[in-house]
């Protein structure tokens, strides 16, 4: 089972994506735990406040380190099987990928993710994680939408949550390259043909024309992920 802690101060805007589809159902079939934490609850004074304006000035409101190096805490205490592992969700991560997806689906501890709003965290709040992540180069108002991109994309990595395994097997990314080409009903459209080796019934021929198209789409589509590939070939 992966479990998930989402703190958040928008809690809410989970509800309705962990009730639906296979996320709902992998929490059913407890594959899934995620727990939201409001981390306004861990808030300052009265009005239980986590932001405050910036030291020397600017635009905007900092989440202020208490309230959530707090609530990391509160995770660390309940988590009865050895230190959860925390991430801060913040564009100044490192790139989010497939491969990370795969390393989180497989830890056996508690995972953490901290979601900001405003214009960000206290830079102190950085010491008390273990790792930074961010979904790509452009800002978003927070990080619930990267949470959500997280549980996903975790969470179908889960054994058992998506029928077809191999579908996961033969995914884009899986192995450094874009997936091939896939084709389904019908044969002719506009015009436009599958490519005939998909009805030969010839395995190699299948898996070996599946190779090249992923070789050539990743080439045109993504040059940096192709370099990367033959390099990793060539052992460099
Ligand atoms: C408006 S952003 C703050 C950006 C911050 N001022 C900066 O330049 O780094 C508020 C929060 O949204 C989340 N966020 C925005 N864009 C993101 C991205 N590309 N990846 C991950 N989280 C993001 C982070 O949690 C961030 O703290």
């Amino acid at each position: 089972m992966v479990h998930l802690q989402i703190l958040t101060v928008y809690p809410e805007i989970f509800t309705s994506f962990l009730s639906q589809g296979l996320i709902q159902k992998a929490i059913e079939q407890e594959k899934l735990l995620v727990d939201l934490i409001n981390f306004r609850n861990f808030g300052i004074g009265k009005h239980m406040k986590v932001d405050a304006p910036p030291y020397g000035g600017g635009a905007g409101m900092v989440l202020r380190p208490e309230p959530i190096v707090n609530a990391l805490e509160r995770c660390q205490e309940k988590a009865n099987s050895g230190r959860v592992h925390k991430i801060l969700i913040s564009p100044q991560g490192e790139p989010y990928n497939q491969r990370k997806a795969q390393e989180l689906s497989k830890l056996d501890r508690p995972i953490v993710l901290v979601c900001g709003r405003f214009e960000g965290f206290d830079e102190r709040i950085r010491e008390f994680v273990d790792e930074e992540l961010s979904l790509g180069d452009y800002i978003m108002m927070g990080g619930e939408i990267a949470a959500m991109a997280i549980i996903e994309s975790v969470g179908r990595l889960i054994p058992g949550v998506i029928g077809n395994i191999q579908s996961i097997e033969s995914e884009s990314f899986n192995y450094d390259l874009l997936e091939y080409s896939q084709y389904t009903r019908p044969v002719s459209f506009r015009g436009k043909r599958i490519p005939e080796v998909l009805t030969s019934g010839n395995h190699k021929e299948i898996e070996n024309w599946r190779h090249q198209n992923a070789l050539e789409k990743t080439r045109k589509k993504r040059p940096d992920l192709f370099d990367q590939y033959i390099l990793s070939k060539a052992g460099v």
